[in-house]
């Protein structure tokens, strides 16, 4: 993770987090494990909690406990209630600065009623969201008037939705299919809900390997996209009857619902990119089912229709790029957390100055972050010179 190794000296040396406690809940991972520590060199004190129930690598939670001392809330397949204690116990002391990867931090300091979370909320200046789902929540909040700090839409950067969300998410959620099922993708149908940042990177990914991609969508425009790329587009009824694997990657509810597995082929199988497990409406697979196969193999449920027919659910309708395989690769996360580590070093200066509302991360912060990979990758760009700045700057100048 050069970019973050990067910033490393600058912040060890710089201290912008100097006495301030930030709260993160991230998926703890190897890559979360390299932004916290910078986190740590640049001063601060960290309580980590884990964004997902089933994405905590064990062994990394442990490290971080015992070698770096950070404070680790995180434990694989834990519970529901479990899962919430622990971003509870994360928030104990009132951060100054919170990080979250989906919302769930943010809405439980804005909706717990035990008063010592109350007590945090008072505390905290200002934080940054990962994801998609977390700003779409983000923003409702403010439209309400509940959100009481500052949020950093770290996720919506141009560099980061690119890297992240498109290449990161296309790459991995494949992989995250081909481990759970050893399925060849060449010449089969591959239907995708949401062709949003993360569903063009998972169509391109699927019809790289020679699958046939069909697309689902909503919204009109980026149903064109997907067409004027020479995807099929469907309605998902229709899709349900031709898709021999479908991945959701919408950030809604309930995309591949009930009446859609009365449709499916025998031996469909079902995944899901999206944050939350409410893609694939999992309830009403199981209420359809007369039997669940578990675990026929590692993260693959088979559900037994009355007819005979059987649908493989990946990774319970988690986030099968994180629970079936190791999530983004790490130069995906360096990116994105070198991304979050400046906005949130800028946080620290300038949360006084922002209102309670979603900001876009600085432009400035995105470019530098795009030129630091860029450096690491030893590609060089051209820069403008001084007769085009002028060009461009100019009304002036015709044709
Ligand atoms: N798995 C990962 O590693 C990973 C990484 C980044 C984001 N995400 C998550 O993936 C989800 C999508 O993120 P994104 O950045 O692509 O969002 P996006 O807003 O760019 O795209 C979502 C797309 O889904 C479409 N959509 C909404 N409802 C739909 C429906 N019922 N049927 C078909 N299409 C529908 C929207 O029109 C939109 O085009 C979010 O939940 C996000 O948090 C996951």
């Amino acid at each position: 993770m050069p970019l973050i190794s990067g910033l490393l000296p600058r912040f060890a040396g710089e201290q912008p987090f100097a006495g301030l406690l930030v709260a993160a809940c991230l998926h703890v991972t190897a890559e979360t494990a390299v932004l916290v520590r910078l986190l740590r060199a640049g001063g601060a004190r960290v309580a980590l909690a884990a964004s997902n129930p089933l994405s905590t690598q064990d062994d990394i939670a442990l490290a971080l406990a015992r070698d770096d001392g950070i404070e680790v809330f995180a434990r694989a397949g834990v519970d529901r209630p479990g899962y919430y204690r622990h971003i509870a116990a994360a928030l104990g002391d009132g951060p100054d600065l919170v990080v979250d990867d989906g919302g769930d931090l943010v809405n439980t300091l804005h909706t717990s009623s035990s008063p010592l979370i109350r007590r945090a909320l008072d505390r905290v200046r200002g934080g940054c969201e990962s994801t998609t789902t977390g700003v779409i929540r983000l923003r409702r909040m403010a439209a309400d008037g509940a959100l009481a700090f500052p949020m950093i839409a770290a996720n919506d950067t141009p560099a980061k939705r690119m890297l992240d969300n498109t290449h990161g998410t296309g790459q991995s959620v494949i992989d995250g299919i081909l481990r759970a099922t050893n399925t060849l993708l060449a010449g089969k149908t591959v239907v995708v809900a949401g062709f949003g940042a993360c569903g063009a990177g998972i169509a391109s990914g699927a019809a790289g390997l020679g699958a046939r991609v069909i697309v689902t969508e909503v919204d009109p425009v980026r149903a064109l996209d997907a067409s004027l790329r020479g995807f099929r587009v469907l309605p998902m009824a229709a899709a349900a009857l031709l898709g021999e694997v479908f991945v959701t990657a919408t950030g809604s509810v309930g995309v591949v619902a009930a009446e859609h597995f009365d449709l499916m082929r025998d031996g469909a199988i079902l995944a899901n990119a999206g944050h939350f497990d409410a893609e694939i409406d999992v309830r009403a697979l199981g209420a359809a089912a007369i039997v669940v196969h578990e675990g026929v193999r590692p993260h693959a449920d088979a559900y037994e229709m009355p007819d005979g027919r059987r649908l493989l659910l990946l990774a319970e309708g988690r986030v099968v790029n994180l629970v079936a395989a190791e999530g983004h690769p790490a130069e995906v996360m360096d990116l994105a957390f070198g991304i979050v580590a400046l906005s949130l070093a800028w946080l620290a200066v300038n949360s006084e100055k922002l209102s309670a509302d979603v900001h876009a991360v600085p432009a400035d912060i995105d470019a530098e972050a795009a030129r630091l990979v860029l450096a690491a990758m030893g590609t060089e760009i051209d820069v403008l010179s001084p007769a085009q700045v002028s060009y461009l700057e100019s009304w002036r100048i015709g044709s």
